[in-house]
């Protein structure tokens, strides 16, 4: 009988032990460590592995304590990513297998802080990717962004291998982060796989920083019966998706098969695209006085400058990915879910 011995316990046990108890299984394999956990991806994202491998699989990190209390199912530490001592100490004390770096600076925050933007972003990467290489983790989640692309990319449908010329810190730095996962995982065999979001839109936290956080705002605005004043232009098409989607796509991916990934640097996905008016049309019958007008800031520049639309043949080829939710059943669903979430008194 084939035995496999884990480094993380002084134990061996054998392949009919493991597969009769399957949610066990991961911590005896080693716990889940998802950092900056406390953002709008991580709150879903964290428990959606919980739901998936158990609650004590996963232990949820942040450097902001205050996001502790939405964590009341699974562990949560504080943790600096860039603190490369205290992600050891967590990982080895924990026995870590498997990693979601999700801690980043967002597109317009970025442009405000470059240089922290940049420090952040590789640097906590680099710290990660070190780690995994020292204590041979099993697998590592890094997102990556649309905001690869650039004024020169192609706009509409854009390939997997497009030109990319990104002009904001934060995508730059997405691109060089790209290819260190490829280069961490041709080089020392660090099983890192990737996703280029696009704006992800959920009603469960608010947005970060980011260039498409409009979506997530406007819905907000309009359950409060209040005026929206929207930082893009009326026709800014842009790629976006449900978080739902953006969970699944996560999940699917991290647990394809390692011969089915064939794109090491980060995939394209697709889910919906949608300009500020399109989303403010779909409010329309559920909020008949929902107003909204049009201020076009800084983040029109960076927005003008990504893709309008995403071409993912390559994630649905590779590992069978599959969006399903589109803008009217993302409305639908956030109208229905957002008041009760947020405890928001619509008789006011
Ligand atoms: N939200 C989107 O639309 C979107 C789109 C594309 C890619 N992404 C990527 O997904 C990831 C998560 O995005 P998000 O929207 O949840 O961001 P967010 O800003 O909402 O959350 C980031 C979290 O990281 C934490 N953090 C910041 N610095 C940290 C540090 N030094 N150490 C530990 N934690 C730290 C923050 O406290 C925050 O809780 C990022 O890498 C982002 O680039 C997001």
């Amino acid at each position: 009988m084939k035995t496999l011995p884990f480094k993380t316990l002084s134990l061996t046990f054998s392949w009919n032990e493991l597969i009769s108890h399957p949610q066990t299984n991961i911590s005896l394999m080693g716990k889940i460590l998802v950092i900056g956990a406390g953002g709008q991806l991580g709150t879903e994202l964290t428990k959606a592995l919980a739901d998936k491998h158990g609650n004590n699989a996963v232990i949820a990190t942040d450097f902001q304590a205050s996001v502790k209390s939405k964590f009341d199912y699974c562990s949560f530490q504080t943790l600096n990513v860039m603190d490369k001592v205290a992600l050891d100490l967590i990982v080895t004390k924990e026995g870590v297998s498997q990693i979601y770096h999700l801690a980043a600076i967002l597109s317009a925050l970025g442009e405000k802080n470059p240089v922290q933007a940049w420090d952040l972003n590789m640097g906590g990467l680099l710290n990660v990717l070190e780690v995994a290489r020292e204590h041979k983790i099993d697998k590592v989640f890094w997102p990556s962004s649309i905001a690869v692309f650039g004024p020169n990319s192609d706009k509409d449908h854009t390939p997997q291998k497009s030109f990319k010329d990104p002009n904001t810190v934060y995508g730059i730095s997405k691109l060089a982060g790209e290819h260190w996962c490829e280069y961490y995982y041709n080089k020392y065999g660090v099983d890192v796989r990737s996703i280029r979001y696009p704006g992800l839109i959920g009603y469960k936290s608010l947005a970060g920083g980011g260039t498409t956080d409009y979506a997530v705002d406007i819905y907000h605005k309009a359950v409060n019966g209040e005026k929206f004043t929207c930082f893009l232009s009326a026709q800014t098409y842009l790629p976006m998706m449900y978080m739902d989607d953006a969970i699944h796509a996560t999940l699917q991916l991290m647990d394809a098969p390692k011969e089915n990934i064939k794109v090491r640097t980060s995939y394209n996905i697709s889910g919906m695209s949608f300009s500020p008016d399109e989303i403010y049309q779909s409010l329309l019958p559920y909020f008949p006085n929902f107003e909204i007008e049009y201020q076009p800031d800084f983040r029109q520049q960076i927005a003008d400058s990504w893709p309008r639309s995403i071409d993912d043949s390559c994630a649905k080829a590779d590992w069978k990915w599959q969006p399903k939710y589109d803008l009217k059943s993302m409305t639908e669903t956030i109208v229905d879910n957002l008041p009760k979430y947020f405890n928001y008194n619509l008789n006011k």
